[in-house]
């Protein structure tokens, strides 16, 4: 593929232009994602889904027996993935409306911070919608300061300032300390969040991280890159200062039918999250956990296999065992990187998951894209959505 050869020069050149220039300040340092908040319609059932198949712990808890009166919120945990569900217990709460909305769906993605007060302070001057003022929570284990700003669609940031706390999760949460439903699969930490947007909106959102937030451009990725016979999109990975936050974000492009960002947007009603990428040092051992516990993934077909070998060169694992559990592999000039996608997680085709192990490459998968969106499409026809 000549044009992914000049693409990855163009990364790279952009990645050494980056970092040769002069750092100013940080003026939003963040040290990760603190966690992902979902809104959902039943959290305790889905808490079932997300112990028992996708392998994470309860670790915490509030609702009516903490003395929460409008919602419950279930904390789970699996290495550095921290996952909140939470449900509405009345139809009058906003939660219950984000749901009759969006169906599940990722509400906040919360970003630690060491002070959510300037954090807040200097998003909202750059021109950031806020949603909270910072605001204090304190229980025994000490307090947490938290800000909140508005990003695309109904989702939220919300910076999260935990140094003067020791607490399981925040104020409020009672700490579970025994998960017996937890069946851990190897998930280390988030390594990239996608948001899709409407039409011609990706730019906007590419300016909203970059003026308001002071990420920058990672990488990018056109409807040559990511077309298919039927539909394209397009896409530019912004990130953080120190590089540990990515957002890509997803524009739908002209196809001559119905793009998957399009699907999406119809049925998540709007922007959201699209998927979420899990970082695994023993993609094998994960994706076969994962499979044993009753996760879906998209089929990948036998050509994509033949044809591996000649694309990436030489790799650690049997191409027949990739096969057997459907991992994509692409490489670039740091190296190489498995990936896989699961099906969506809910009725809705919105939200899915990416379970990803990087042996140098950081890329996104560029090599993938084709195989990759005609597996999608396959199940896009077969919902009638193409
Ligand atoms: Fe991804």
């Amino acid at each position: 593929m000549s044009s992914s050869s000049v693409s990855v020069a163009a990364d790279t050149m952009s990645l050494s232009k980056r970092q040769s220039c002069s750092p100013t300040a940080d003026f939003l340092p963040l040290k990760g994602t603190d966690h992902v908040e979902f809104y959902v319609g039943n959290a305790r059932q889905a808490a079932h889904f997300y112990r028992a198949a996708m392998g994470m712990s309860l670790v915490a808890y509030s609702g009516p027996e903490t003395g929460q009166r409008d919602r419950a919120s279930y904390v789970l945990q699996q290495g550095k993935v921290r996952f909140v569900l939470t449900t509405a217990l009345r139809s009058d709460s906003p939660v219950a409306s984000h749901v009759q909305r969006h169906g599940d769906g990722v509400r906040a993605i919360a970003l630690w911070v060491d002070d959510a007060s300037s954090a807040w302070r200097e998003t909202t001057r750059r021109g950031a919608r806020s949603v909270a003022e910072p605001f204090v929570l304190e229980d025994e284990h000490g307090s947490v300061i938290l800000s909140s700003i508005a990003t695309y669609g109904d989702t939220i940031h919300t910076f999260v300032q935990r140094t003067a706390y020791s607490g399981p999760f925040l104020p409020g949460f009672r700490a579970i300390d025994y998960d017996p439903i937890a069946r851990p699969v190897g998930l280390l930490h988030i390594d990239h969040m996608v948001g899709n947007v409407g039409w011609h909106e990706m730019d906007r959102w590419v300016d909203f991280y970059a003026s308001v937030m002071g990420f920058s451009l990672y990488q990018h990725f056109d409807d040559r890159d990511i077309s298919t016979e039927y539909s394209a999109l397009m896409s530019k990975v912004m990130a953080n200062g120190n590089g540990y936050v990515k957002f890509p974000i997803n524009e739908p492009a002209e196809g001559r039918r119905k793009s998957q960002v399009e699907e999406y947007l119809d049925f998540y009603g709007g922007p959201g999250v699209q998927h979420i990428a899990l970082a695994t040092n023993d993609i094998l051992h994960t994706v076969t956990a994962m499979r044993d516990q009753g996760i879906e993934f998209l089929h990948v077909p036998h050509n994509y296999y033949t044809e591996l070998q000649g694309r990436v060169g030489s790799i650690d694992e049997p191409i027949d065992k990739l096969e057997e559990l459907g991992i994509l592999v692409d490489r670039d000039n740091e190296g190489y990187m498995l990936q896989i996608f699961t099906r969506p997680v809910e009725d809705r085709p919105t939200l899915f998951f990416e379970i990803i192990q990087r042996k140098g490459s950081r890329s996104f998968g560029k090599g993938n894209f084709k195989a990759l969106f005609e597996a999608i499409e396959r199940e896009q026809m077969a919902r009638g959505n193409l």
